[in-house]
């Protein structure tokens, strides 16, 4: 059966980052409607799960915003409200979003004493200055004792940064890599700093930012000393140490289903014939003000769905291009079929394209991208765009943080 995850937002900050275009709300002093949005997001999985064919859930992301404004009590009613709806598998990973400053760290014991598995702490930088220009509520020492606690408390932990950061050189990045380093977690994300549409940042550019060539000269350091340190790169952001790799995320980049549930989060699911075979995918997005989606999760959830969409015949090959070639080891060939539905002839002429310039390679198992692939990745996803007149349009996009 597709793999089952759960994504699930909370929306709310202490302040909005100038960088930020995820769906999160500054407080601005207002208490947190802490008991209210639970009881909301409870009722939106209930209904969600009645439209699906319930199976174990592999993973839970419980993301943001900033997730650690919630009281670990508030988690654990979520998770156990979870498992009365779907069954867990015995090995199932929970993640919980976290940013340095929000909280006490100490809460970190509560939120493992829940049930939490896995956190994702925002450091972003080491660096008081960049955590300044980003905006950020918490300094670099409040960052290194968030981290410390995480690592005791927790079996696995992810941390976030960022780079090509305003004023940042490559010498104070090799700092902060080596400092990353010695915190010896299992996972790291970087993120090359983007200017997104509808941020403080795209109006008015930060000063100093590092031009293109000096961000893919960062990149590749980045890859070059953490794979010294044992972290292999096996997503565009996303570095692991052996057996560490981020089994929610997994999920998405290998067109796995995910039910999306709270203010803004999107979900995909598949809905299979008699004898398991796929014969529709749909996508959908929540309501994504925070006011107007629990006023409707008590009321009418039918409605919290905002935007549904079938993916069609000829959109898979893009679709499933586009997650599954941000791994670096590729993805099993057999998974096309058994997650579109779609019979691998179907893309034969596309593979034969992408392959015939030197962006993909394809034995009897995989599709992986080759080193050109994998360097210019949209023009090679773009190789699996049904109408041509696309191409050159759509870029990369990631979903739910
Ligand atoms: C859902 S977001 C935010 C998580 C958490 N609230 C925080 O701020 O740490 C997950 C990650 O995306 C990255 N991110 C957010 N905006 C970005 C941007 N404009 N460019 C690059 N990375 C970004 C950050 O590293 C962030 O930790
Ligand atoms: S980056 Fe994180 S803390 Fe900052 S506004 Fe976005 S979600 Fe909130």
């Amino acid at each position: 059966m597709l793999p089952l995850s759960l994504y699930i937002h909370l929306p709310w900050c202490v302040r909005k980052c100038p960088y930020c275009d995820f769906n999160s709300h500054a407080l601005n002093g207002t208490p947190l409607p802490e008991h209210e949005y639970i009881d909301a997001l409870l009722s939106d999985l209930a209904h969600a799960v009645s439209k699906i064919s319930p199976r174990p859930l592999r993973s839970i992301f419980i993301g943001g915003g900033t997730p650690n404004l919630f009281s670990a009590a508030a988690i654990g009613r979520l998770l156990d409200g979870i498992a009365r709806h779907l069954p867990l598998t015995s090995d199932i990973e929970i993640t919980l979003e976290a940013n340095p400053g929000a909280a006490e760290a100490q809460r970190f014991v509560e939120y493992r004493n829940v049930g939490i598995n896995r956190l994702s702490l925002g450091v972003q930088s080491l660096d008081d200055g960049s955590l300044q220009t980003l905006g950020r509520i918490h300094t670099a020492d409040e960052a290194r004792q968030a981290i410390a606690v995480a690592r005791d408390v927790f079996p696995n932990v992810n941390l976030d940064f960022m780079f090509a950061l305003p004023g940042q050189t490559m010498d104070r990045l090799d700092d902060t890599l080596r400092e990353v380093c010695g915190f010896g977690v299992p996972h790291l994300s970087l993120y090359q700093l983007t200017l997104e549409p509808h941020t403080r940042f795209h109006h008015a550019p930060p000063e100093r930012l590092p031009d293109a060539d000096t961000a893919a000269a960062m990149q590749e350091h980045i890859e070059e000393v953490l794979a010294i340190a044992g972290y292999a790169r096996y997503e565009v952001s996303a570095y692991a140490q052996p057996g560490a790799m981020c089994a929610h995320n997994l999920n998405y980049w290998q067109f796995g289903d995910y039910l999306g549930v709270g203010a803004g989060a999107h979900g995909k699911h598949s809905f299979f014939d008699k004898e398991g075979k796929i014969v529709r995918v749909e996508r959908t997005v929540k309501q994504p003000h925070p006011r107007r989606y629990m006023e409707s999760a008590q009321t009418a959830p039918e409605t919290l769905t905002v935007e549904s969409r079938i993916v069609s015949r000829d959109e898979f090959a893009f679709e499933f291009m586009l997650n599954a070639l941000r791994l670096r080891g590729g993805v099993p060939r057999t998974f096309f079929p058994e997650r579109t539905g779609v019979p691998l002839a179907d893309i034969a002429s596309m593979v034969r394209d992408a392959i015939a310039r030197g962006l993909l390679e394809s034995d009897e198992t995989v599709f992986r991208t080759t080193a050109p692939g994998w360097r210019f990745l949209n023009d090679t996803v773009q190789c699996f765009l049904a109408d041509s007149e696309e191409k050159g349009k759509k870029r990369l996009t990631a979903k739910n943080a």
